[in-house]
């Protein structure tokens, strides 16, 4: 005889087997200490307001140079969720308004008067910092994804001021000499948070190639990626904090970024 209960328990169970594989992928501010937010702020308002005077000063500012200025301004909104900051977060993201509109600057005499107060933190996991601009916009080949991803780019593109250097920091952190390089802690952790963040970015935002061919693939490299950074914030804000570990780390995280581009990056 079939027991009804046997039956709710093994429906209950399966229907919580296929949610789990059907659910979206779960994209939010990754969960890292206020301190390595507070820090990776810091660097990116300054970051920011450089690039901008560069742009309000340019006779012909370039639209390469000011797409990482408009990823700042995202990846600091989304920072200040946590740093419990909503003032600056408005603030900030009107900043990322006017980078957009190429009214450099109108957004360069914005930036210059903000600094990020920490209040009340907040909890993690959170929807990712948006731009009005971005939301409005069809061609989603321009938005979150190519600006947030444009961060991780050299300093200079081309002769032309382009992203944070992080793809190249990587990769010089994990060279393999002998004696290997050495470690710059603070400047692992920031690289860390923004990786981190900008892969949430990733995670939320699938270029075509990955939403027309293989999704799975993309969640899987884009949550290692974000997975390898938060245990690298871990690492490096240990008490003790193992150099061997850290470049294990990196160097999982720069196979990470590799993997996705072989596989969903179109050719240019
Ligand atoms: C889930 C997939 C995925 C992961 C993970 C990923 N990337 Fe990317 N990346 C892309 C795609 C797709 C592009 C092309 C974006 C475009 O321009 O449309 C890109 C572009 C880039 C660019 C070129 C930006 C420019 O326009 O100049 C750099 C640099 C880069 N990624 C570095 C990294 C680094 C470093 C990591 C790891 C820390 C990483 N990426 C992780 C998918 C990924």
């Amino acid at each position: 005889m079939n027991n009804p209960l046997r039956i709710l328990v093994g429906c209950a169970a399966l229907a919580a087997g296929l949610w789990v594989v059907s659910s979206p992928a779960p994209a939010g501010t990754p969960d890292l200490p206020k301190e390595s937010y507070k820090k990776a702020a810091d660097a990116d308002l300054k970051f920011l307001q450089t690039r901008l005077d560069e742009l309000a000063k340019a006779d012909e500012p370039s639209l390469r140079s000011a797409k990482p200025a408009t990823a700042a301004t995202l990846m600091l909104a989304t920072y200040a969720d946590i740093l419990g900051d909503a003032a600056f977060k408005a603030e900030i993201l009107k900043v990322g308004e006017a980078v957009y509109a190429k009214k450099y600057k109108e957004a360069a005499e914005m930036a210059k008067k903000l600094t990020i107060k920490p209040g009340t933190p907040g909890k993690p996991g959170g929807p990712l910092a948006k731009l009005a601009a971005f939301e409005k916009e069809k061609d989603k080949d321009i938005t979150y994804l190519p600006t947030t991803m444009k961060l991780f780019s050299n300093t200079q593109v081309l002769k032309i001021p382009a992203g944070l250097n992080i793809e190249k920091d990587l990769k010089d952190m994990i060279a393999k000499t002998n004696p290997p390089p050495k470690l710059d802690l603070t400047a692992i952790e920031i690289l860390a948070v923004r990786s981190a963040v900008i892969n949430e970015y990733a995670l939320l935002h699938p270029n075509e190639k990955a939403r027309d061919k293989d999704l799975k693939t993309w969640d899987k490299w884009a949550k290692q990626s974000i997975d390898l950074s938060k245990e690298i914030v871990t690492e490096v804000t240990k008490k003790t904090p193992d150099p061997k570990v850290i470049r294990t780390k990196l160097t999982l995280l720069d196979a990470a970024c590799t993997e996705c581009h072989g596989k969903f990056r179109f050719d240019d």
